[in-house]
């Protein structure tokens, strides 16, 4: 099964992949988690990922296509992925096509998450993620137990180096250029299925993910 989490910076696709990836027992494979783990390595990658992503611009698509394309191949990728944040271009979801075509699959399902811009903000400045388990906790929404300490696993959490009220500026103008396309993209292909997540309406991106699996069942 090949699912894809679409939509703007801070919508909550990460929280909502992780959960849909717990449920499905198929890996969340998040471009962004593997340029910061590069960054935080300092390879090659990172270095070059590190000099688009401190501006809020995009890597370059044939760099993120290969990466994806690799990951794809990988063992544990077989009976699916959750892509949290790729594609991001229509470049990307073309070649995605390709690549999926080749290996006999193709896109179940696109989520596409929205979320009032006022809040985006709000969420991704109070953002902080655990370096050890990967989860993520909002200071304001959701906050751990005991501050600054991750409620899985007991490491110190840290806040993004992209999660500055200026690069979410660029990230966003970013996403509104280059991404929001993809939306009529997969639309016209019959596999969009849109979501607003308030903090309003949603509890954590969990009522989000419940809709999703009724949908993949086919109710
Ligand atoms: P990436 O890591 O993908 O970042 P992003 O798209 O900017 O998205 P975020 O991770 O900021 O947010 P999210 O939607 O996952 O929200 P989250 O669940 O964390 O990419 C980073 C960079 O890498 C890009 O800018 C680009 O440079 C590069 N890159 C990545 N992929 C690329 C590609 N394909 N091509 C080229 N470049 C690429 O939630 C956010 C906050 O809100 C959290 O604090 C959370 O606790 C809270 N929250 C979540 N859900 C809810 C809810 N329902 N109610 C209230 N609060 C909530």
């Amino acid at each position: 099964m090949i699912l894809i989490m679409l939509g703007a910076p801070g919508t909550g696709k990460g929280t909502v992949a992780g959960i849909l990836s717990k449920k499905l027992g198929i890996p969340q494979v998040s471009t962004g988690d593997i340029f910061r783990k590069n960054i935080s390595e300092k390879t090659e990658l990172g270095k070059l990922a590190e000099s688009y992503i401190s501006k809020g611009a995009l890597v370059p698509d044939d760099v993120t296509v290969k990466l994806v394309e690799d990951r794809l191949n990988q063992e544990d990728a077989q009976a699916g992925v959750i892509l949290d944040g790729f594609p991001r271009t229509t470049a990307q979801a073309e070649a995605l096509d390709k690549i999926l075509e080749n290996i006999n699959k193709k896109v179940d399902m696109t989520i596409n998450l929205t979320t009032p811009e006022e809040e985006i903000i709000e969420r991704i400045v109070n953002r902080r993620i655990c370096p050890k388990c990967k989860s993520v906790y909002n200071l304001v929404l959701n906050p751990t137990k005991k501050e600054g300490i991750c409620d899985k696993c007991g490491a110190e959490l840290t806040a993004r180096a992209d999660d500055n009220e200026e690069t979410i500026k660029s990230r966003l103008e970013t996403y509104f250029e280059q991404t929001s396309p993809l939306v009529n993209y997969y639309e016209e292909k019959g596999k969009l299925f849109s979501a607003t997540v308030s903090k309003t309406i949603n509890k954590m991106g969990v009522d989000v993910a419940n809709d999703v699996l009724k949908k993949l069942e086919g109710e």
